[in-house]
């Protein structure tokens, strides 16, 4: 089987690496790719979001599976446009990305499928702000409606700070406070069937402790040993199977990676959000301990088959993900700074790129989160040990780390609660 991988992050280089290993997989192309993926994939040099380009692509290339990463070009109609040339595609279509391009879509679909999330108003006015602010009471939870990388969303104690970032969007979501830790579900769809991967938990500020400022996720591990252990068949039971089947039902059936961001409250597991493809780097250690053959999967999801192969295996023990950023992230990166190190740190660990260039030769960081240290050991506190050994090795002007990834108490350090 012929896969074409688009975007350039760390999920993408994670997919590629679990690909890779899948002895159905004999060729493997990326656009555009990065440093990376390049080691593993042809890399082309086509614009995810430019639909026409990447459905000739994959179409000249003769692949059998376009294997979408990021949302934007989803949200665009990427996966219209190549299955109308006849090629597969894991990744939902434009009308089923609305399931993260718009977070009001998503509050209406869980609402018609009775999944259980938080209270939302849907807001376009300061007075409706104020009315729903005062409804659910502090904290207040604000999030811009459309896409906004991660960026979209304000929790605060402080009405003022809620009703000026309200003020600066077109359509708001007030939403009631969830309390609970947070963890992600990857849910692998076909329309009417879906898979559960192991859940894994993001570390989402970018300081220790779960300060500062939300960023794309700074680091990840998987298992959760703290939670319940029917978690996965609780959520696709209470929440993906229902989305399902309402997506279904509308005529805009759900192919792809169904993302649920979770709080466990005490009153049980509520959505956050739903994203259409896999999180990174919270996918990263799922995917190091998956052991059953990724493009087989992802194949089958995208041609409506998922219940003609075996669901997913994963070996025991854990696996984590420490994320290296560049200086400014998140507000800004930083472009250019060489990084010394990889060679080292591969010897124990993978290193994943996602924010990386070649330049004359030499690895330079390229975006805000540049690497990933990712390793796997017996338990969560051996994989965490190896992970941050393997990064102590790479080094870079301004780089930026947590230092209490995975680190105990698991499942209370990132929680969904206010600081
Ligand atoms: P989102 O972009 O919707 O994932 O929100 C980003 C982050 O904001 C989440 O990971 C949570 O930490 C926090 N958050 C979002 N919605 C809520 C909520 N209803 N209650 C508490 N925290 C929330
Ligand atoms: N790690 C969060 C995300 O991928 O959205």
């Amino acid at each position: 089987m012929k896969i074409l991988v688009l975007g350039t992050g760390g999920r993408e280089h994670a997919l590629t690496i679990a690909l890779a290993r899948d002895p159905g997989v004999t060729a493997l192309h990326a656009a555009p790719g990065n440093p990376g993926i390049g080691e593993l994939a042809t890399l082309h040099d086509v614009d995810p979001l430019d639909a026409e380009g990447v459905a000739a692509l994959a179409a000249g290339l003769g692949v059998d599976l376009v294997v979408v990463g990021p949302e934007a070009p989803l949200v665009a109609g990427i996966a219209d446009a190549v299955r109308a040339r006849g090629v597969a595609v894991f990744g939902p279509s434009r009308e089923a990305a609305r399931l993260e391009g718009s977070k009001a879509f998503a509050k209406e679909v869980m609402a018609a499928a009775g999944v259980p999330t938080a209270g939302a108003r849907v807001c376009t006015t300061p007075d409706e702000v104020a009315a729903a602010l005062d409804a659910f009471g502090a904290p207040h939870v604000v999030k811009d409606d459309g896409l906004a990388a991660g960026k979209g969303v304000v929790v605060t104690n402080d009405r003022a700070e809620a009703l000026a970032h309200a003020a600066g969007c077109e359509r708001v979501v007030v939403e009631e406070f969830l309390d609970g830790p947070e963890c992600s579900l990857f849910a692998v769809c076909d329309g009417t069937t879906a898979r559960a991967l192991q859940p894994a938990q993001d570390f989402k500020r970018i300081f220790d402790g779960g300060r500062g400022p939300n960023t794309g996720g700074m680091g990840s591990y998987t298992p959760l040993t703290w939670a319940d252990p029917d978690l996965a068949d609780l959520v696709l039971a209470r929440v993906v199977q229902p989305t399902l089947d309402e997506m279904a039902r509308r005529g805009t059936p759900f192919v792809g990676c169904l993302y649920v961001g979770l709080a466990l409250t005490a009153a049980g597991p509520r959505v956050i959000e739903f994203n259409v493809r896999f999180g990174d780097p919270d996918v990263q250690p799922v995917l190091a301990l998956l052991e059953s053959p990724l493009g087989e999967l992802l194949h089958a999801a995208a041609t409506g088959r998922l219940d003609d192969v075996d669901p997913p295996r994963f070996t025991a023990g854990a696996a984590v993900s420490v994320v290296l950023a560049s200086a400014g992230y998140p507000e800004s990166s930083s472009r250019g700074d060489v990084i010394s190190g990889v060679e080292a740190a591969r010897e124990t660990a993978d290193v994943i790129h996602a924010g990386t260039a070649l330049v004359d030769g030499a690895l330079v960081t390229a975006g805000g989160r540049v690497l990933a240290v990712r390793a796997v050991g017996g338990d969560v506190t051996e994989a965490r040990a190896r992970a941050y050994a393997a990064a102590d090795h790479i080094s870079f002007a301004g780089q930026q780390r947590r230092s209490d990834i995975a680190a105990e108490p698991l499942g209370v350090v990132e929680g969904a609660s206010l600081r």
